[in-house]
């Protein structure tokens, strides 16, 4: 059984992080594992505890994770063999994380002890019908549970594979970098109708980078720095945000914007 306190930092652009991550805190407390919960977006990785065992979970984006969140990893403390694991959702297909990942925290000494991708609805592109996601996110949920099981009883791994993985980590090092450029931040501009929109804020405090502010007294400005991890589009009450990605404008969330933002 697995010793010590679990501090579990991560991200959730859509919901579906979210529920996974609470999944396994859930079964963690269920087991006696006292267990705590924190937003990657709102910590400071300086202030990670390397008595405890560390928990990572994000999104997979790019076939890498966003640059935020890379951000925060790779700030993380050199450690003395403090345990760490890793969780991500994805929609399907990944490939420049798990082993890139496991050869930084090594790096920085921590132990990698699990590493699980967990497929669930995609929320970009193509958004599927509610029955389907409904039942991706029940198997995903399954696996959140056994994979926290697993770590419980020793029995994860964080593997690694050499050469294909590292390239495609490169590779989605170098779209995430063109992601942010002037060019495809003007190109792919998430705009605000304003027609639509009812001046709520809520997008303000629902961007995990500060990227959107609110004019004064009028309406979101949606700043030259986005990571597109679709927050604003999909939790939209007005459905006043553009949606460029995804095919007939259809958003996604697994969750209420409420539940994100609860602290
Ligand atoms: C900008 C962006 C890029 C994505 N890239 C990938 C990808 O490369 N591979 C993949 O399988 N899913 C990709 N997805 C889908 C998400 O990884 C998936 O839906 C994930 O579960 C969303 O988690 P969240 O709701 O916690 O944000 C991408 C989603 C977004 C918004």
């Amino acid at each position: 059984m697995l010793n010590g306190n679990i501090d579990f930092y991560y991200f959730s652009g859509t919901g579906n992080t979210h529920l996974v991550v609470k999944k396994m805190e859930e079964t963690f407390l269920k087991e006696g594992v006292t267990t705590h919960v924190y937003k990657i977006d709102k910590s400071d990785p300086k202030d990670v505890n390397l008595d405890h065992v560390i928990g990572l979970g994000f999104p997979i984006a790019e076939l890498s994770t966003y640059d935020f969140v890379w951000k925060f990893i790779k700030s993380l403390p050199t450690a003395n063999g403090t345990k760490i694991f890793m969780v991500d959702t994805l929609g399907g297909f990944s490939g420049g994380i798990v082993g890139p990942l496991r050869e930084i925290v090594k790096k920085k000494g921590y132990q990698p002890i699990g590493a699980q991708e967990i497929i669930m609805p995609p929320n970009i592109f193509y958004i599927q019908d509610e029955n389907t996601n409904k039942e991706k996110v029940e198997k995903g949920l399954k696996k959140a549970e056994e994979y926290a099981y697993d770590i419980l009883d020793g029995k994860s791994r964080w593997g690694r594979v050499p050469l294909i993985s590292d390239a495609i980590y490169y590779t989605s090092i170098a779209a995430l970098r063109l992601t942010h450029s002037d060019l495809n931040q003007k190109y792919f501009h998430l705009a605000v109708n304003k027609k639509k929109c009812n001046k709520c804020g809520q997008c303000v405090e629902l961007c995990p980078i500060n990227n959107i502010k609110m004019e004064e007294g009028k309406y979101p400005v949606n700043l030259r720095d986005c990571a597109y991890c679709l927050r604003c589009t999909s939790f939209c009450p007005k459905k006043a945000i553009s949606a460029p990605f995804n095919y007939k404008s259809k958003t996604y969330r697994a969750v209420k914007a409420k539940e994100l933002l609860k602290t």
